[in-house]
């Protein structure tokens, strides 16, 4: 949550943060703001509620001054209501002072009143304010801002990355972090901050992701490190694997609908080099050594919302396949539980950010107590991916729109690759079945590309229902958290009321909620090769069709069971029971972007979200 871009260099320091906010738009995106040491030694800056298009039309009204150092930021408000005053950046020490903030300062109110009491004033409601305040109060007694921000970051509890810079030490900007990202980029004659390499990528793919609990002071040359008590510490470096243009629209007309068309690269690509001679095998895993796997008594997931959905199909692979017992929690609700785990547990977290606050805290309770910890995370250097045992990376590119849907699939190909690798390793499937499964993998991004071409009927579909006033999705097996997952699409994208039930569970109670011309769309399993439970899904739609609702039925090609009991029937090609996931999953994105399309809605941006949730 918020997106922070810090420079020190010769190129337009205004061009170089409004671009790198621009790219972290996904953020956070209520008010957005810059500061600049000008090059008259004063402070320059700017900041309006709204999306970065207020701030940007604000600048071309009232141009900030150039200068050589300057920070931006584009906030998701928690302290203090989205408006002009309340945006970042803020200004200390007589507007000599800027500082930006991602995350919360939990005793922010101890620190104002003990700055009110030193004679500090306070314009904003926010807690950023009060970091600024308090790093300003603290210059005063040092001159020397790495000194000041030293002194104060050690005051602060809670979740922060802090940038702050002084005009009386033009060219420096000082960065700490706690619990929230940060990430350095590495220049020619210039160095960049960043919340996320996206703030930067368009100029360097030299990074390095700072650690908790450690202070970076950049300047145009330098990059240096330490940690909160003072010593130097030395930053991996890494080379970011994407380039700027895959973090851009590409003549889309949102960035989610390039992103759905990516969904067969996504998988593509967390597949490849991970396949050898039909054989899943990820090296990433070596790290947990085979025993360990062959001595697995419980694997938990964690993950939260779509995330968690992807955890729960995936749970399904590893089951069946590598027959370990899985739990699927919420990372928030594992936390507070007191879950039993012990080091034959495994825990398997799983975030596209990677800086999920409530996952990473997951993470770090089941390790404390005794258990080993993997990610399946999309972005490179993240926090979690670091806090774990091993990384499974997906490879599906950066994902700007707000809601997730290619990291979605490339999320139930990470897990089924690890499925894969634990039975070939636990022995638990036969080569032949191995090869088959991996196989099946391979096959699925040409499947997917088949799904996209109904792309226009679903559109067509959305329209006609663009003011229904609630839709409910049902589906059994590897289909219940695809329902799940369609209703949250529909939900988060086109505010519309929207539930996923378990088709078994209509009869306990949701069925009361079918009356006439309800839309329900429902997964329907193959008949091939799940013909208990496509029977019965088919029971089910009767169920609901007797009662007036309106079926939108997602069926294999050649289900002719189905067609005399659905409305419309949205085909997919022919998989096994464990790929339709991959395939089901298609035609509820898209059905979501285009019903928040017709309604004239923000699909990449929707209302109250942000896309990586820092903060609890
Ligand atoms: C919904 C969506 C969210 C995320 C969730 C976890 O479209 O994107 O539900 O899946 O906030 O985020 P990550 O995967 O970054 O941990």
């Amino acid at each position: 949550m918020c997106g922070i871009v810090g420079y020190v260099g010769t190129q337009s320091t205004v061009d170089v943060l409004v671009a790198g906010l621009k790219r972290q738009e996904y953020r956070g995106y209520d008010s957005a703001g810059i500061a600049i040491i000008a090059n008259d030694g004063t402070i320059s800056s700017a900041k309006k509620a709204g999306k970065l298009q207020a701030l940007v039309d604000e600048l071309a009204a009232h141009p900030v001054r150039e200068g050589a150092t300057g920070i931006g930021h584009t906030r998701w408000a928690t302290h203090g209501a989205p408006s002009d005053v309340n945006a970042h950046p803020h200004l200390a020490d007589d507007g000599k002072l800027a500082l930006i903030h991602n995350g919360i300062i939990e005793n922010f109110s101890e620190l104002r009143a003990e700055m009110l009491a030193a004679g500090h004033d306070f314009v904003s409601e926010t807690d950023t304010e009060v970091a600024a305040v308090l790093v300003g109060h603290l210059y005063r007694e040092t001159g020397d801002l790495r000194a000041a921000f030293a002194r104060a970051v050690i005051r602060m509890h809670g979740a922060f990355t802090l940038l702050a810079m002084h005009s009386d030490e033009p060219g420096l900007i000082v960065a700490a972090r706690h619990n929230s990202p940060l990430i350095v980029g590495f220049g020619d004659g210039e160095n960049f901050l960043g919340s996320d390499v996206a703030a930067f990528v368009a100029h360097t793919h030299r990074a390095a992701a700072v650690g908790q609990d450690q202070i970076v002071a950049i300047t145009s040359d330098a990059v240096t490190v330490t940690d909160f008590a003072g010593h130097s510490v030395m930053l991996d470096e890494f080379e970011v694997a994407w380039d700027a243009s895959a973090s851009d629209k590409g003549g889309w007309s949102s960035f989610m609908a390039k992103e759905i068309t990516e969904n067969p690269d996504a998988v593509a690509n967390t597949i490849r080099g991970r396949i050898d001679a039909g054989l899943v095998t990820i090296p990433e895993l070596a790290e947990l050594g085979d025993d360990f796997l062959k001595g697995i008594s419980r694997i938990i997931v964690v993950a939260c919302g779509t995330a968690s959905y992807a955890g729960m199909v995936g749970a399904y692979a590893i089951e069946q396949w590598a027959r370990i017992p899985v739990d699927v929690q919420l990372s928030h609700e594992f936390r507070y539980r007191d879950p039993v785990v012990d080091a034959s547990t495994l825990v398997i977290s799983i975030s596209q950010s990677g800086e999920t606050m409530d996952t990473l805290m997951a993470v770090k309770y089941a390790q404390e107590h005794g258990a080993r910890a993997i990610s399946i995370c999309n972005s490179q250097g993240a926090t979690i991916p670091r806090e774990s045992d091993a990384v499974i990376y997906t490879h599906a590119g950066p994902e700007v729109a707000v809601a997730s849907t290619k990291a979605f699939v490339a999320q139930i190909t990470g897990l089924y690759l690890f499925a894969l690798h634990a039975a070939r390793v636990r022995e638990t499937l036969t080569h032949e079945d191995l090869t088959h499964n991996a196989a099946e993998l391979e096959a699925v991004p040409a499947k997917i590309e088949q799904v996209l071409t109904t792309g226009s009927t679903v559109a067509q579909l959305a329209k006609w229902m663009s003011d229904t006033p609630a839709v409910l999705f049902l589906g059994r097996n590897v289909g219940y958290p695809i329902a799940l997952e369609g209703a949250l699409k529909l939900k988060e994208l086109a505010y519309i009321h929207s539930e996923g039930f378990a088709a078994g569970e209509l009869k306990h109670g949701p069925i009361a909620l079918i009356d006439h011309g309800q839309p329900v769309f429902v997964i329907v399993p193959s008949p091939r090769k799940s013909a208990v439970i496509h029977a019965k899904v088919i029971s089910n739609i009767q169920e609901i069709r007797a009662r007036g609702a309106r079926v939108i039925a997602i069926a294999e090609q050649g289900d002719a069971a189905v067609l005399p009991f659905a409305d419309e029937v949205i085909q997919i090609p022919l998989a096994d029971p464990l790929f339709e996931p991959f395939l089901a999953v298609i035609p509820l994105q898209i059905f979501a972007m285009e019903l928040a399309h017709a309604k004239g809605l923000d699909v990449d941006q929707p209302r109250n979200l942000a896309k990586s949730v820092t903060v609890e």
